[in-house]
């Protein structure tokens, strides 16, 4: 028997043990992927962690994702398998200057390198916009989404925007997803400044670069992409809606703008059917930390535990329950 499948055996067999669920990211290592009960963009995990029937749920994601897993099931133990897994975008954006985060991350250790705007904060640009509501990316940690008014995620932020009764609205914590967002809608979107480092680093000539490269291939970008690369792409959509989309097209041939660890369950999912990286170093750190060995360990130890003061999960859930209920 290899290592692998030891290890596969001994996590089935605890899982089912202490009735817990995996749950995965599309981005996840491809072995971490294959040992979940469920995987998929955020918008589907944050459905199934307010629906499922367990006791633990082991997070295989970065910590805004086991974050909100716990706010929306706060009765269940929610594990997050690595404890530095983080989204540095997430941290691009405070309430009040603090960093919140390591009040629900003991041992948390900020290593994403950005501070973005340096010291502007959420209650600054909710000053500067009386009576703007705030939607919020569901990439942020949860004191952020308990400031705001409603949560979205790449799957459906148009949609959230649209469903507002102003005409002008605050979106944070991305740059580009709000001018993807302003593009497809009449409202004035007043956007923050910031970025997830693996999509932004995506320019206009690699998208020509990939293009010229494989000419008959329908370019998908995720909307964290730059501006100058949604353009130039034929289809732009979540991570899951990029699985949606490749099996449902006739399309041979596609050019992936996102994290490359999507093309697995492309791969998987058409194998008849052909995926390029739009750039092969579009690989999210935070997002590999995890792995079997991690997963294993957190179901054997119960680490790592991540659970949200009551003070912040009932206004934060409260965001989290108005996306739920418009998507
Ligand atoms: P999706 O919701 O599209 O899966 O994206 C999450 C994310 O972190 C993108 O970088
Ligand atoms: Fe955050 Fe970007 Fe990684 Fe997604 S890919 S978790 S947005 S850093």
């Amino acid at each position: 028997m290899s290592d692998t499948d030891s290890l596969h055996e001994k996590i089935l067999r605890l899982k089912e043990e202490k009735n817990a669920i995996i749950l995965a990211h599309n981005y996840q290592r491809d072995e971490v992927q294959d040992i979940a009960d469920h995987t998929g963009d955020s918008l589907e995990l944050s459905r199934i962690a307010s629906n499922i029937d367990c006791d633990i749920i082991v997070f295989c994601g970065v910590n805004f994702m086991a974050e909100s897993a716990s706010i929306l099931s706060p009765e269940k133990m929610v594990l997050l398998p690595e404890v530095k897994a983080c989204c540095p975008m997430a941290d691009m954006v405070t309430v009040s200057g603090d960093r919140g985060i390591k009040n629900y991350f003991p041992g948390y250790e900020y290593t994403g390198g950005y501070r973005y705007p340096a010291d502007f904060t959420l209650k600054d640009i909710k000053k500067l916009h009386p009576g703007v509501p705030v939607v919020t990316y569901v990439n942020t940690t949860a004191d952020v989404k308990a400031e705001s008014d409603i949560c979205c995620t790449s799957a459906n932020a148009v949609k959230i925007v649209e469903s507002l009764d102003t005409d002008r609205v605050i979106c944070i914590p991305d740059k580009n997803l709000s001018a993807w967002i302003a593009k497809n809608t009449e409202k004035e979107i007043i956007a923050w400044d910031g970025f997830c480092h693996v999509h932004d680093r995506v320019s206009a000539a690699d998208a020509d670069k990939a293009r010229a490269e494989h000419p008959n291939a329908v370019l998908l970008a995720h909307p964290e992409c730059r501006m100058e690369v949604l353009e130039k792409s034929d289809h732009v959509t979540s991570t899951s809606g990029m699985l949606r989309y490749a099996k449902e097209s006739d399309a041979t041939e596609f050019i992936v703008g996102t994290e490359t660890g999507l093309m697995y369950g492309l791969k998987k999912e058409n194998p008849d059917k052909v995926f390029y990286p739009l750039r092969k170093d579009m690989v999210c750190p935070n997002m590999k930390k995890t792995s079997l060995q991690s997963v294993l360990h957190a179901l054997e130890s119960e680490t790592y535990k991540i659970k949200v003061a009551e003070e912040i999960r009932v206004p934060a859930k409260r965001a989290l329950d108005r996306m739920l209920d418009v998507t």
